[in-house]
């Protein structure tokens, strides 16, 4: 797959068929996206793979908390920062009532959405859940570096035919993962990503996420015009 298709054809998938994924792909993606770069080299993304029963095993824990939602032990970070500002927000909002337009769920339907955002935490029914975390040593270059290798893991998948979606509804239940996935706590869990094949036939899946226009995030100067 040209790596332009791949980036156009990633979109975040919400939906999955049960279909299951060898462990040699994911080794494949994961083990081809370390070539990611990273400032200095220091490579520091680590990963966590669940697939069958330890995957089982983690959405049992959640199914008998989800009373707990939405806020669960809470986040371990600030997924946006205090008081958005625009046109963040608004992106943000737009995203959102996209979402939730495509599985008929309306704004004052409380419960209606916290079941579509509890279905983050099973993982969106994927074969696969992986868990990204970092050195809590590491400053922002390093995050950025993780969110380099995270994108270049989800442009692989499509390489092989998959979809994906990252996550960070968990660190919402950062205590959780910590203990059922023996993490030192010198770590912190960033995001989780749901892997597999999408069902394409799903509502979630059939719409597309806007974006700004090219000129209203880029400046371009020097150019033979
Ligand atoms: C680091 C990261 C974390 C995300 N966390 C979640 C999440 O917890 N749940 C979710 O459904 N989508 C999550 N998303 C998906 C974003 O909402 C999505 O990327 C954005 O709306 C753009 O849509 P697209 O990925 O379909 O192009 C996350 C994306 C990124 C990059």
């Amino acid at each position: 797959m040209d790596v332009r298709d791949a980036v156009a054809s990633r979109y975040s998938c919400r939906a999955f068929l049960p279909t299951p994924i060898p462990e040699k792909t994911v080794r494949n993606i994961l083990e081809r996206a370390s070539r990611a770069p990273s400032g200095g080299n220091v490579q520091p993304w680590r990963v966590h793979v669940l697939a069958g029963s330890r995957l089982d095993a983690l959405r049992d824990i959640v199914r008998s908390r989800f009373d707990e939602l939405p806020r669960f032990e809470g986040g371990e970070y600030d997924i946006y920062p205090p008081g958005l500002k625009e046109p963040y927000e608004s992106r943000r909002q737009r995203a959102g009532v996209m979402l939730y337009q495509s599985i008929g769920v309306t704004r004052e339907d409380r419960a209606g959405r916290y079941r579509q955002y509890g279905r983050n935490y099973l993982f969106y029914d994927a074969p696969v859940g992986l868990f990204f975390s970092i050195d809590r040593s590491m400053g922002r270059p390093q995050w950025s570096d993780l969110g380099g290798y995270i994108q270049t893991v989800m442009l692989l998948a499509r390489g092989y035919g998959l979809d994906a979606c990252a996550q960070e509804a968990w660190t919402h239940l950062h205590k959780t993962l910590y203990s059922f996935l023996n993490i030192p706590p010198e770590y912190i869990i960033f995001c989780g990503m749901a892997l597999g094949h999408a069902d394409r036939t799903a509502p979630i899946n059939t719409w597309r996420s806007p974006r700004a226009p090219l000129d209203e995030f880029a400046t371009f100067e020097g150019f033979d015009s």
